[in-house]
């Protein structure tokens, strides 16, 4: 489940080729999107598949133990909610993982997209309402890294080079890629990554902009699995948990013949406690 400003979408994944089974099924999200009326929304897609396994669910803000943290782009109730337990509870019991929509994305990039069989330092960004960002090192994610939030000439990052700030201010692909090439080498600086994978739907239009940016040492790539990022890396991070394993171990990059997934087990319910205090996300990848 994806859980986005303007749609709340689904879909069953195939964890071995990253891919939805099923077409993806969308509600829009409620105005206000409180933590309750999403939860239904939530529940509202779920059902639609008949589905009664673990549910990975991504966020636009910072989760630690189920609880959302922070709502830069989204109603401000869901600060310090317990969303994992509402979730589970909405969702008739179905374990819930929970987790920032920037690091779903990355864990599925990493896997099966732009950033499969990268080591040393990955940085994938989001460009859209916000900016989102996930950071791999050899593979493991660290999570909640909130880059869309440094400051850049005073500003809040994503405030100046959002794809959401590009329309609002009806800035030309060649004002807009240098605000955001700005943006790289700030992030740049600080992480020396050796590749950065730009996500969000304005990856579709990686031409338009990418060629635009200059002077940045590290390779830059567009996304590859573009609107379904979200869904198949909170599948992923649902599966790890269910498995007991952190989510991170799952896109370390395996050697030919190494499985890099958790091998299938019994269908199994994660005790109610595994989801206030998930055994494998966030905190088993300390
Ligand atoms: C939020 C991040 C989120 C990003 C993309 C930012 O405003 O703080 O948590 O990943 O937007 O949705």
């Amino acid at each position: 489940m994806d859980i986005g400003g303007s749609g709340i979408k689904g879909a069953p994944v195939d964890l071995e080729r990253g891919d939805l089974v099923d077409e993806r099924h969308k509600v829009l999200t409620p105005h206000p999107a409180t933590p309750e009326a999403v939860a239904d929304g939530v529940r509202e897609v779920v059902a639609h598949f008949g589905w009664t396994g673990p549910v990975g669910v991504t966020f636009p803000g910072v989760v630690t133990g189920g609880i959302t943290r922070t709502a830069a782009n989204v109603d401000k109730r869901w600060i310090g909610t317990d969303a994992a337990a509402l979730l589970t509870d909405r969702l008739g019991g179905c374990p819930v993982i929970l987790l920032n929509d920037a690091d779903a994305a990355g864990l599925a990039e990493m896997r099966f997209g732009a950033g499969r069989g990268r080591t040393g330092t990955v940085i994938v960004l989001t460009l859209g309402t916000g900016i989102g960002s996930a950071v791999f090192t050899d593979g493991r994610l660290l999570a909640n890294t909130e880059l869309g939030h440094l400051e850049l000439n005073g500003h809040d990052a994503e405030k100046r080079a959002s794809t959401k700030v590009k329309e609002d201010e009806d800035l030309s692909w060649q004002r807009w890629a240098r605000r955001v090439q700005k943006y790289l080498a700030h992030v740049e600086m600080l992480f020396s990554p050796e590749l950065f994978v730009i996500g969000g739907g304005v990856s579709r239009k990686a031409e338009k902009f990418l060629p635009l940016i200059e002077g940045i040492r590290a390779e830059i790539v567009p996304a590859q699995l573009q609107n379904n990022a979200g869904i198949v890396g909170a599948a992923m991070a649902a599966y790890a948990a269910r498995a007991g394993a952190p989510p991170a171990a799952a896109v370390a990059p395996a050697g030919p013949g190494q499985p890099s997934a958790p091998p299938p087990g019994p269908p199994a319910r994660a005790p109610r406690s595994a989801v206030a205090s998930p055994v494998g996300w966030p905190d088993a990848a300390r």
